[in-house]
């Protein structure tokens, strides 16, 4: 079963390789811009496949004192595992991680390609598309709820 859960330093290699491959190496985003300062603070996640490897990991950048609004980045999935759940694992539980620290609302800078992993995951785009690093994006948000994100169909 896809598990996610918080990273720790000791992890933080595996990340940053998983990173690199996907966003410098896949996509080419400049490696000086990948890492940023603002990794140091952030709440990062993680999901491993069966034989351990990190395989999905995402960044949650905590609001400044009285904020509710949390900025999530970085999701990246292994590009030999897509579409098996890792990546919403990993949205998953940073959301749960946002909620314990009181955060309503999450926004993120989507890559449009991704538009539509976010909106399965209650996310909503908000304004125009527009290009950072190279790459078609569009601003999505979502309020933090329960985690029902699709409708319930009735049992027949
Ligand atoms: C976007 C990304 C993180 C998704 O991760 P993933 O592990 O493949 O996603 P999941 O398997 O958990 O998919 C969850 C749902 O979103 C859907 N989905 C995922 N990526 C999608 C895409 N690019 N287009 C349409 N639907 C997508 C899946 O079909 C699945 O739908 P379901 O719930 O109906 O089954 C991954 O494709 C990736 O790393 N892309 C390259 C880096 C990138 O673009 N990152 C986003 C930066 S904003």
């Amino acid at each position: 079963m896809v598990s996610a859960r918080v990273a720790t330093a000791a992890d933080w290699p595996e990340v940053v390789d998983l990173r690199t491959r996907v966003f410098v190496h896949e996509q080419g985003v400049p490696p000086e811009i990948e890492q940023d300062e603002r990794d140091a603070a952030a709440v990062h996640a993680l999901a491993r496949d069966d034989d351990g490897r990190v395989v999905a990991t995402g960044r949650l950048l905590l609001p400044g004192d009285g904020g509710t609004t949390a900025s999530l980045g970085r999701m990246a999935t292994d590009a030999r595992v897509r579409g098996r759940g890792f990546g919403a694992k990993v949205l998953a539980e940073l959301h749960r991680q946002a909620r314990l620290r009181g955060v309503e609302v999450v926004e993120l800078h989507a890559q449009v390609t991704a538009r539509r992993f976010y909106e399965r995951a209650g996310y909503a785009a908000v304004g125009e598309e527009y290009e950072e690093a190279g790459i078609r994006h569009v601003t999505m948000r979502r309020r933090l709820g329960c985690e029902q994100t699709r409708p319930v169909r009735p049992s027949a």
